[in-house]
């Protein structure tokens, strides 16, 4: 669609950027922290690129100030961090450790003071080792009400100070990655499993949200989700069957349960042919209903591509963690769909499509569908970088990249859609979960690498300079070009 004019982005537009605890705190053990399954897994040989873990990460924890004043020199509006559940209760529940809540109060409140709107995720994947112990964690209808303490600690003590609140961060990724690849924590393949670790996230999701209203009255909360918009292959109709499945199976599986409470029937129906649907008790469906969110979050870093993919086809792949272009293998879902690449699209190393267009087609699909205001939570380019001599890096390809999708933002906006904000990721560079350092995402680099914590030194890089001007422009200046001496000016 062409507009006549271009979209302008509200007065008190979030332009934002986002961490997570693992990828950034480090100090994994220190100040009475319990162990995440993070901790746990990334120790277990083969799991992690070179065997990294976030032990240390970026050192966040302890140089959070330094941190926070680079903020404020970006003259960022918002930051987006998670909240590590095993700090705040070692063992997932019971005790409460003050000396975990004083630091997240002081990070607040080190924010507030430069004006910077804190935007807290709940859980960004990290869940206590100790109730994985217990229960097995998702698997166990107990992290429902484990969940809703926790949330609640959080509500009581950060609410009058915090309006914007994620809940889980990509339920989808976690779940998906945790129980039907077996790649993240804990490791399992079992597709029954998944599904109903699913659904009991979705419970805890919605009782965590049915809290918020009580304890937080005046605050905002969704989930963010991880997002990737699909197209058919072709116009061939057995093409655009499996693009409906895809859209299905995959996107509105969770969104339709976070905004209406309920499942996609064909996906249903497929799942309960299959043995695969999730167990439901008595009260589940009212429980949902109080689920929904004031906003959709929504982290975007690509599209999928699907055609057709017969009963007997293939099934789920490996992921590209090397950096390694062209390594991903065909993934699919046997009789529902299989992901090919897209023929019109550059992709990143790590072989993620780079599809700015795609970001503005999800936007304009989300808010016919739902109608909510979208927080856009995470957006940004894991790329290798270069630390040049006198520490410069220039980041050109970031700035491209980051360009182009503020660029559909603001087309988005004038197709319709209620932005609240946009936030990057990351700020400073972070642990990439399975790729370890140096898939970097940050306008921040940080001295470190697989092998070295070396002195962990903050480095601006380019784009540092370029996402402070669109700021301080409210998104008109994006062709702005940083020079090398920006650090003067
Ligand atoms: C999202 C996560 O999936 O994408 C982040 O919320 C993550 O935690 C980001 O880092 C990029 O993924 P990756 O695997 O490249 O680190």
């Amino acid at each position: 669609m062409m507009h006549t004019g271009k979209g302008r982005f509200p007065d008190n537009f979030l332009w934002g950027s986002a961490t997570a605890a693992y990828q950034v705190e480090g100090a994994w053990d220190q100040d009475g922290k319990g162990p995440s399954v993070w901790d746990t897994y990334t120790k277990l040989p083969g799991t992690t690129f070179k065997g990294t873990n976030g032990d240390v990460a970026v050192d966040h924890y302890n140089r959070f100030r330094e941190d926070v004043a680079l903020m404020a020199d970006m003259g960022l509006k918002a930051y987006r961090f998670s909240i590590a559940w095993s700090r705040i209760f070692p063992k997932g529940n019971g005790e409460t450790n003050e000396q975990g809540l004083l630091f997240y109060d002081q990070l607040i409140d080190e924010l507030l003071r430069y004006k910077i709107e804190p935007i807290i995720t709940i859980y960004h994947w990290d869940v206590p080792q100790g109730l994985m112990d217990e229960y097995g964690a998702w698997e166990s209808r107990q992290i429902i009400e484990d969940f809703n303490d926790y949330c609640i600690t959080l509500y009581k003590r950060y609410g009058s100070r915090v309006k914007y609140w994620v809940t889980l961060n990509e339920q989808n990724v976690f779940i998906g990655l945790g129980y039907k690849s077996g790649i993240h924590p804990p490791g399992v393949k079992d597709l029954k499993r998944m599904y109903n670790a699913n659904h009991i996230a979705n419970l805890a999701n919605a009782k965590a949200i049915q809290s918020f209203r009580r304890y937080v009255p005046g605050g905002k909360i969704g989930p963010s989700f991880a997002y990737g918009p699909n197209y058919p292959f072709s116009c061939r109709p057995d093409d655009v069957m499996a693009f409906e499945n895809a859209e299905d199976l995959n996107n509105h599986w969770w969104l339709d349960i976070y905004c209406w409470g309920k499942y996609p029937k064909a996906s249903w129906k497929y799942l309960e042919e299959n043995d695969l649907a999730p167990d439901i008790h008595a009260g589940d469906w009212e429980l949902l209903e109080f689920g929904r969110p004031d906003f959709i979050g929504i982290n975007y870093y690509r599209t999928g591509t699907v055609e057709m993919n017969p009963a007997d086809g293939v099934g789920q792949g490996d992921m590209n963690t090397t950096g390694q272009k062209g390594t991903t293998p065909e993934s699919g879902v046997p009789g529902m769909y299989k992901s090919i690449r897209n023929p019109h699209l550059e992709a990143t190393n790590w072989d993620w499509e780079i599809d700015p267009e795609g970001l503005r087609i999800g936007l304009r699909r989300l808010t016919s569908r739902y109608g909510l205001p979208i927080l856009i939570t995470e957006n940004g380019l894991g790329e290798f970088d270069t630390l040049e001599d006198h520490d410069i890096i220039n980041d050109d390809y970031r700035i491209d990249y980051l360009k182009s999708h503020v660029e559909a933002c603001q087309n988005a906006i004038n197709d319709g859609a209620m932005l609240l904000g946009y936030c990057t990721w990351s700020f400073t560079d972070i642990l990439s979960w399975l790729n370890g350092y140096q898939k970097r995402y940050g306008f921040v680099y940080i001295n470190r690498d697989e092998h070295s914590e070396k002195d962990l030194r903050r480095i601006k890089k380019k784009s540092f300079y370029w996402y402070k001007e669109v700021i301080k422009s409210n998104g008109s200046h994006l062709n702005f070009i940083p020079s090398q001496t920006e650090e003067s000016r």
